[in-house]
């Protein structure tokens, strides 16, 4: 039974390896190995992973019997309360686990008065697009969006 707990830094090692496996199955057939290997070298830096339990950065992990399994990262940018990640290890997809990082950063945001956040997903990014729909996430439209590959859609959700 997995749970989630709060992000230390000694779990960095752990949540880049998961970031490798979930970043090759998830864009797969959108970006080719190299341009994933070049996003995961930018972004997952295990230094650069910081431990937080504050608007400004809150981070937490899924684990299942000790393993890190997934993660989930929020914080403010440029105003907006925002979801900067979420990834799992592909093996453990479709059981829930999602779910309860998802909980637990909303859980947190409503008890420190955060009313909506956002987050960005690639348009072909089937899997985390309906998720986020089932969670009850609309399209907004953002003119700072990332268009760096082709342009991320925002999603919105009201809490
Ligand atoms: C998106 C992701 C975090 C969801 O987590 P998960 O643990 O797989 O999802 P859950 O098992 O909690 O399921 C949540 C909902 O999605 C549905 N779902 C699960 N697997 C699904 C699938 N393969 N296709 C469509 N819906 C699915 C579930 O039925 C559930 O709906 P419900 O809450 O109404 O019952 C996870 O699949 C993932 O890491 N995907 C790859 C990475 C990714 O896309 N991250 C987001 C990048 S922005």
């Amino acid at each position: 039974m997995a749970r989630v707990r709060l992000f230390k830094s000694d779990d960095a090692t752990a949540v880049a390896a998961v970031a490798r496996k979930a970043w090759h199955y998830t864009y797969k057939d959108i970006f080719s190995k190299e341009k994933i290997e070049e996003f995961l070298a930018a972004h997952y830096v295990p230094s650069n992973l910081v431990e937080g339990n504050t608007l400004r950065n809150s981070f937490w992990v899924a684990e299942d019997k000790g393993k890190v399994i997934g993660y989930i990262q929020i914080g403010q940018f440029q105003g907006k309360m925002k979801l900067f990640r979420m990834y799992l290890d592909p093996d453990y997809i479709g059981k829930g686990v999602g779910s309860m990082l998802l909980e637990t950063a909303e859980k947190f945001m409503v008890q420190h008065g955060v009313k909506k956040y956002v987050l960005e997903v690639h348009p072909q990014n089937k899997l985390g697009l309906s998720f986020y729909r089932r969670k009850g996430f609309y399209e907004v439209k953002d003119d700072n969006t990332d268009c760096s590959s082709e342009c991320e859609l925002v999603l919105e959700k009201q809490l």
